[in-house]
C-alpha cells in the first residue's frame, strides 16, 4: 500500500510517498520533499500567514510531482491521499487541503484528513532516509513530547492511533520561546538552529536562567523566561550574545527533559517519543537522553521538522478514516484547537 501525504500547516510546503508492504508490518520511505519559507519570513522574523499562503501555492504542484517522481510512483500506484486538517495557519492548511481533495477526486482516491501533531509523533514510525524501510518500532504504551513551532504538549499514546493530552505550553511554545529569544539576539528565523550554533560557542557558562517547573501539572510555560533573556539583554552588564543564548537552551532543554521523564516514569510507559522542529536540537536530545527512564525515539532532524513523510505515516493508523474526496470537511486551525482543549479542561 502507498500513500502520498501533503503537509502545508505553516511555512513548509512538503509532499512524500510512504508505502507499507504488509499489514502492520514496518514503512518505507519512498520520497521526501520540502520547500521550505523559512527566507521568505526571515525579514518580517516570523511568518506572515498571508505569505505564506501564497508561497504554498506556487510550490505545492512542482513538490508534488518531485515527490512523486524521486519515489517513482505514478497515480495509478497509489492508494490513498493523506493531508494535514490542522491545528495550524488557516490560510496556509486551505492550500494544502484543498489541493489533496482535487487530486483525491480526479483521481478517484480515498482522502485521509490527518493531525499535525499526530503526524509529528507518527514520524517516529519512519526510517531515517528515503529509500530505508524502518527498522526500530516504538513499543507501545509511549509519552510523546512534542515541540514545535506552535505546540508543546504531552501526550500518553496507549495505542495507534489515539492521544490522551496530559498537559501543554500555557503561553508560548517551546519553537516559539527560540524563534522570540532569536530576534531579541539579532539572530535569523527561525531561531532555533542560530541559537543553538551560537550557544555552542560560549565560553563561559555560568549565567542561569529561570526554569518555569509548573509542579503539579504537565504544562509547560516559556514566557517568563523569555522576558528574562529580553531583560538580560538591556541590562548594563550583560553577558555576550553565545552566553545568553546558552542559558536560554539549557533552561528549555531542562525543563523539558526532566519534565517528560517524570511523566515517563509516573505513567509507566514503555518509551518517550520526541517530536516537532525543537525535536531537531542536538542539546535537548541529548538531555532526554540523560533523564528518560525508558527507551527514547527521536525521528533524524529532517524528520522532526514539518514534512509531508510524517502525514502519510499518521494516516497508515486511520486508513478507517478514509473519506470520499467530494465529502463536506473543513480544515481546522490552532485557534479552534486551542478552545477545544480550553473547554475540555474547563469540563475535566
Ligand atoms: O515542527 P515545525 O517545523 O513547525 C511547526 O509545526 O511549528 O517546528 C518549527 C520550530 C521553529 O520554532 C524552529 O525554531 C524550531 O522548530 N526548531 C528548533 C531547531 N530546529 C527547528 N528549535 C531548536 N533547535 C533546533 N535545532
Ligand atoms: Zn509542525
Amino acid at each position: 500500500m502507498r500513500i502520498l501525504g501533503i503537509e502545508s500547516s505553516c511555512d513548509e510546503t512538503a509532499a512524500s510517498v510512504v508505502s507499507r508492504a504488509t499489514e502492520d508490518g514496518p514503512l518505507r520511505l519512498e520520497s521526501t520533499v520540502v520547500a521550505s519559507q523559512g527566507d521568505l519570513h526571515a525579514a518580517t522574523g516570523g511568518v506572515v500567514p498571508e505569505v505564506a499562503a501564497r508561497a504554498h501555492l506556487a510550490a505545492l504542484v512542482p513538490v508534488v510531482r518531485r515527490a512523486l517522481a524521486d519515489a517513482e510512483c505514478g497515480w495509478d500506484d497509489l492508494d490513498a491521499i493523506a493531508v494535514t486538517a490542522g491545528p495550524g495557519l488557516p490560510g496556509a492548511l486551505l492550500i494544502g487541503f484543498n489541493a489533496a481533495r482535487g487530486l483525491a477526486y480526479a483521481r478517484d482516491l480515498p482522502l485521509i484528513p490527518v493531525d499535525h501533531i499526530e503526524g509529528h509523533v507518527a514520524a517516529n514510525w519512519l526510517p531515517t532516509e528515503a529509500g530505508q524501510t524502518a527498522e526500530v518500532q516504538p513499543e507501545l504504551p509511549a509519552l510523546a513530547l512534542v515541540v514545535s513551532g506552535g505546540h508543546s504538549e504531552l501526550l500518553l499514546m496507549e495505542e495507534h492511533g489515539s492521544f490522551q493530552r496530559l498537559g501543554g505550553t500555557r503561553d508560548d511554545a517551546a519553537g516559539e520561546a527560540f524563534d522570540k529569544v532569536a530576534r531579541l539576539l539579532d539572530l535569523p528565523y527561525p531561531g532555533g538552529p542560530p541559537i543553538s550554533k551560537l550557544a555552542a560557542t560560549a565560553t563561559v557558562r555560568k549565567t542561569r536562567l529561570p526554569r518555569a517547573w509548573l509542579r503539579g501539572s504537565d504544562d509547560f510555560s516559556f514566557s517568563g523566561l523569555k522576558t528574562a533573556v529580553a531583560n538580560l539583554v538591556a541590562s548594563p552588564d550583560a553577558p555576550p550574545p553565545a552566553e545568553i543564548a546558552w542559558a536560554f537552551e539549557e533552561s528549555v532543554c531542562d525543563v523539558l527533559a526532566k519534565k517528560a521523564a517524570r511523566a515517563a516514569e509516573r505513567e509507566g510507559v514503555a518509551s518517550l517519543l520526541v517530536a516537532g522542529g525543537v525535536a531537531a536540537n542536538r542539546r535537548l536530545r541529548e538531555r532526554i537522553r540523560e533523564e528518560s527512564p525508558v527507551p527514547v525515539h527521536i525521528p533524524p532532524p529532517s524528520l522532526c521538522t514539518d514534512n509531508g513523510a510524517m502525514i502519510a505515516a499518521a494516516a497508515f493508523r486511520h486508513l478507517d478514516d478514509a473519506i470520499p474526496a467530494e465529502t463536506e470537511i473543513d480544515i481546522f486551525s490552532t485557534a479552534v484547537r486551542k478552545a477545544a482543549v480550553k473547554r475540555a479542561a474547563r469540563t475535566a
